[in-house]
């Protein structure tokens, strides 16, 4: 069966001494919820992150790696590393990975097949941009970013992957898909995945929406049948905001 998880990406923010602030009072607000709750800081403040909530069940995740194992790639970060301060899950495919840094899908897959070769879980980011709604392609954008990073795998990898579907245009922009253009997007992401593999594997992964979620929507969004929690960006940064959140699941 899959989990509700509610994951707060952090992106480039806070210094090493607010990051073990927020999560200090995090870890001490957090309410009794049967939701996984991860969060991900910046590479640098990961170690001490992992220190900081070591008698949390928050589990602290990685924003990016590399997919080599190691070599000359000046400023990078492979699964090693994260495994080695025992960060087991990361974060592939954020759209600002994508159009900051030029990932495309060919080396999204290529970090997803690492991640998974070393047992580590993925939270796969994709979604459309404005354009590919206004012109209807919505469904077709999605369909393609799914098939290109992750139809090449074995439906047994599936198991640790976690999907979360972030439209671009809702992504700090205040502006939220609609609880119904969530739960459209999720049934077709679902859909999708039964016509590649089979209903068991789509029926078992976790889908999370991501895009201008706060306390405010939250409950809303989270109720919607194929929608199993949240990608949390600007209110994950705030403890009160994101525990608040995390009691809407
Ligand atoms: P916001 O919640 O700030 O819109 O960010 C969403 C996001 O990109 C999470 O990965």
């Amino acid at each position: 069966m899959r989990s509700k998880i509610v994951a707060g990406n952090w992106k480039m923010n806070k210094n090493s001494a607010d990051t073990e602030a927020v999560l200090t009072e995090l870890s001490a607000k957090l309410p009794d919820t049967q939701a996984e709750v991860m969060v991900a800081p910046t590479y640098v403040n990961l170690a001490g992150a992992v220190r900081t909530l070591e008698s949390s069940v928050i589990e602290v995740i990685a924003q990016n790696m590399h997919f080599a194992e190691s070599g000359a790639y000046t400023g990078e970060i492979s699964a090693d590393m994260l495994l080695g301060i025992n960060v087991e899950t990361v974060i592939i495919g954020h759209s600002e990975r994508r159009a900051y840094f030029g990932e495309t899908d060919e080396i999204l897959a290529k970090k997803v097949v690492a991640a998974l070769e070393k047992n580590m879980r993925v939270m796969f980011c994709f979604g459309e941009e404005l354009e590919d709604r206004k012109s209807e392609n919505h469904f077709k954008v999605v369909e393609t970013q799914l098939k290109n990073a992750l139809f090449s795998l074995d439906a047994s990898a599936w198991s640790k992957i976690v999907l979360a579907y972030e439209p671009v245009w809702a992504i700090g922009t205040g502006e939220t898909a609609s609880p119904e253009q969530a739960q459209e997007m999720h049934a077709f992401i679902r859909k999708t995945i039964t016509e590649a593999y089979d209903a068991s594997v789509a029926n078992n992964v976790s889908i999370l929406y991501g895009g201008s979620v706060k306390p405010a929507n939250a409950k809303e969004i989270f109720g919607k049948p194929d929608v199993d929690g949240g990608l949390i960006g600007g209110a994950s940064l705030v403890a009160d905001d994101f525990v608040a959140i995390i009691e809407s699941i």
